[in-house]
């Protein structure tokens, strides 16, 4: 589907609530949700959104690895009705499918996390809320109708850091995710092009108060790149998850592994659950995709804690493939960024509805009726296993 133009000047073009229905009821795919939103974002805003590290090779791979995962659909199944529904370290989910911690949400839409968290109670699953969010986590759990979790960076201020802690705690947040993947920022060449930086009126308000609020502008270079040098510890250890799991009651996600070994060591040190992360081919550029990572560390950790994962989930038939990779969930990060800035709240609950509806579909077609129970017996080469049966 074709998107209406860009208007000259900057910044996205004034609200039209109308036209923004009308557009999103021509959206067929997440692909279309992006190439809506993309129009009518800044050409600094749509690459840091669309970018990843290095020469793109970790961010294309992510979308071709759940393309090569065959799933072995099985036939009289009894599929008048599956459910999507299942849970995430207990709590009650209509769909695997959880909204990934993404800076920045006032970026895309005014209404900023305000909106994604709305979208993401609408269609009954959890938000991640990212340390860099627009608006400060307090407001963004009052107007939520839903769980919300909250992802930490840890800044070399631990006063700071355990203070963000502390008022997630406060604020109602479900679970702290841990972020273990960006010691430093990938190198984001688009990034450093365009001179990222946070244009006025839009700060990371969680950390307004100790100063921190502003993304500056860096000559030739990204300004969250900068940001992170000077303010995000990159010396964080195995000792340091122990300390947070010392300073909170939350239950702690490692988001952000790929080999086996450390998610046993996460598990070792109390995480409730992983993500298999690349954080969506934006750190290290040659990191394998998340789909080809996922089954090994599924494998290591053996049933003792969950396993989430995410990175280029664009398809219904994605969650499908990752639940029968093993994984308990999917987190998504550009899909429902790209509905945010096609139409704020509507757009960003088109992106999870539309990966529901197609779910839904993968299911029934695939012979599955439980989400919470797929099993590798969908994956294509699995079957064999059943020929004696
Ligand atoms: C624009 C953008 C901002 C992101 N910001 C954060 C962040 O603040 N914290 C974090 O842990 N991950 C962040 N991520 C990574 C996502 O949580 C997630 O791992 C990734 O987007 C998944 O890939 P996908 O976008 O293909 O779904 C960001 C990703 C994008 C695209």
């Amino acid at each position: 589907m074709s998107a209406p133009e860009r208007p000259a000047g900057d910044g996205p073009p004034a609200l039209d609530l109308a036209a923004d229905a009308e557009a999103l009821a021509r959206v067929v795919t997440v692909d279309d949700l992006e190439a809506l939103g993309r129009a009518r974002l800044d050409p600094m805003v749509a690459a840091y959104y669309a970018g990843g590290a290095g020469d793109l090779v970790t961010l294309r791979d992510n979308r071709a690895a759940w393309a090569r995962v065959r799933l072995a659909p099985r036939v009289l199944a009894g599929v008048g009705r599956v459910d999507t529904a299942t849970t995430v370290l207990g709590a009650p989910v209509a769909m695997p499918a959880l909204v990934a911690p993404t800076a920045f949400h006032r970026l895309a839409h005014p209404d900023g996390e305000r909106a994604m968290a709305r979208a993401a109670g609408a269609a009954g699953t959890v938000m991640v809320l990212s340390s860099l969010a627009t608006v400060p986590m307090e407001e963004v759990v009052a107007a939520a109708r839903g769980p919300v979790w909250f992802q930490l960076y840890v800044y070399r201020d631990r006063g700071l850091t355990r203070d963000l802690v502390a008022r997630a705690e406060a604020a109602g947040c479900g679970a702290l995710v841990l972020t273990v993947d960006s010691p430093r920022l990938g190198r984001r060449d688009d990034d450093a092009r365009h001179g990222f930086h946070l244009p006025e009126g839009v700060q990371a308000a969680n950390v307004l108060a100790a100063g921190h609020g502003a993304v500056g502008q860096v000559p030739g270079g990204s300004g969250l790149a900068a940001y992170f040098e000077r303010l995000i510890d990159p010396d964080l250890r195995w000792d340091d998850l122990a300390w947070l799991a010392g300073v909170t009651r939350l239950p702690l996600l490692v988001k952000g592994v790929v080999r086996p070994d450390d998610a046993t060591r996460a598990v070792e040190h109390g995480a409730r659950a992983v993500v298999v992360s690349n954080h969506g081919g934006r750190q290290l550029d040659g990191a394998p995709a998340t789909a080809d990572a996922l089954p090994r560390v599924v494998e290591a950790v053996a049933g003792r804690c969950e396993v989430l994962v995410d990175g280029g989930v664009r398809r219904g038939v994605d969650v499908l493939r990752a639940l029968a990779l093993g994984a308990r969930a999917v987190l998504v990060g550009r899909a429902p960024l790209w509905g945010l800035a096609a139409a704020g709240e509507a757009g960003a609950a088109r992106a999870l509805e539309l990966l529901r509806d197609e779910l839904a579909l993968a299911m029934a077609l695939c012979g599955v009726g439980s989400a919470a129970a797929v099993g590798g017996d969908a994956l294509w080469p699995a079957c064999d296993r059943n020929r004696a049966e």
